[in-house]
């Protein structure tokens, strides 16, 4: 018998797949979709103080390896996302649940934490550090001092289940230097990799940019990523205590993708440009493809081959 089931945190998830927040779940619509699908649980499109309209569109791209979005956060507000999780927990309290937030500075990831809290919410919260979309606001996790004072400030104020979204990095030397910042923190888990920023697709026919926020640069996805996210996944892998655990995300498409995350050490896969491509449907095909490689391998389950890349002599 072949099980993809996991756990974050000491809560089981009977599979490891599921959406990357902003892919299908904007809403209780494409929320409920979500649950009723094989995805392992749902994240919530990332809550601020105040809901939002984001960019102007078009926002989003589809390119035949991928996608391109500055979808600039639009969402329902957190205090929607956490009504609609708090009542689907309550109708199904074995599953587990995330809710993403994010605020513009560390006073507002307070407030948005306190109203987690107040909320009576149980499940696991993800801190998205990485939105690369908002005209004129860095993303944070490229500001390692601010990170490192985030983290401070939040869990000086929040103590229950807190994970982060992190940016993709691109050298050794901050890996290095993020690792050891997460680690001097009680975080759950990290999320690794949020999109590409500021990447540019181009219509070349009509010599134009292809969305419009921001002349065209937006968040790339999909097939281009892997490779990067691959990387941030195992460097972390490398580097952090192991009670932080590792969400892959990027790239992922196939059951072979999943496999090649968790290899490189995730406990847990999101999905986000061929979700947003294939819809819901799409956790049955990844989960069934998974459960083949394992199959072919000789794998039970997830620790069987977690983590255990092999490399060259
Ligand atoms: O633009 C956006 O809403 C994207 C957010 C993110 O990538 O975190």
């Amino acid at each position: 018998m072949v099980s993809t089931a996991t756990k974050i945190a000491q809560k089981k998830f009977d599979n490891c797949i599921m959406n990357a927040s902003g892919v299908w779940c904007y809403d209780e619509k494409e929320l409920s979709a979500l649950d009723k699908s094989e995805a392992a649980s749902f994240v919530t499109k990332s809550g601020t103080l105040e809901s939002r309209k984001g960019n102007p569109k078009p926002r989003y791209f589809e390119t035949d390896l991928g996608s391109i979005n500055s979808m600039g956060l639009p969402n329902q507000g957190l205090e929607y996302y956490l009504n609609f999780v708090n009542k689907v927990q309550e109708q199904n309290p074995n599953k587990n649940y995330f809710v993403s937030c994010t605020g513009f500075n560390v006073q507002e990831d307070v407030l948005l934490l306190e109203e987690v809290k107040k909320s009576g919410f149980k499940g696991i919260v993800e801190l998205n550090l990485s939105c690369p979309n908002v005209p004129g606001k860095p993303q944070t996790g490229y500001d390692f001092e601010t990170v490192d004072m985030i983290l401070q400030t939040v869990f000086e104020n929040y103590e229950g289940l807190l994970g982060v979204k992190l940016p993709p990095y691109f050298d050794i030397v901050h890996f290095d230097q993020m690792a050891k910042i997460l680690n001097k923190y009680p975080l759950t888990y990290i999320n690794s990799v949020n999109s590409i920023g500021n990447g540019l697709y181009i219509d070349e026919e009509q010599e134009k940019v292809v969305i419009k926020p921001k002349n065209g640069f937006g968040g790339i996805g999909g097939d281009y990523i892997k490779p990067t996210a691959l990387a941030n996944v195992h460097a972390f892998y490398q580097r952090l205590d192991s009670r932080i655990q590792i969400i892959g995300t990027g790239g992922i498409k196939t059951g072979r993708d999943v496999f090649e995350h968790i290899l490189c050490g995730a406990s847990m896969v999101q999905v986000g440009t061929a979700l947003m491509k294939e819809g819901p449907s799409i956790f049955r095909r990844l989960t069934r493809e998974l459960e083949a490689i394992m199959r072919s391998k000789g794998y039970e389950k997830l620790s069987d081959f977690k983590g255990k890349l092999k490399y060259m002599n």
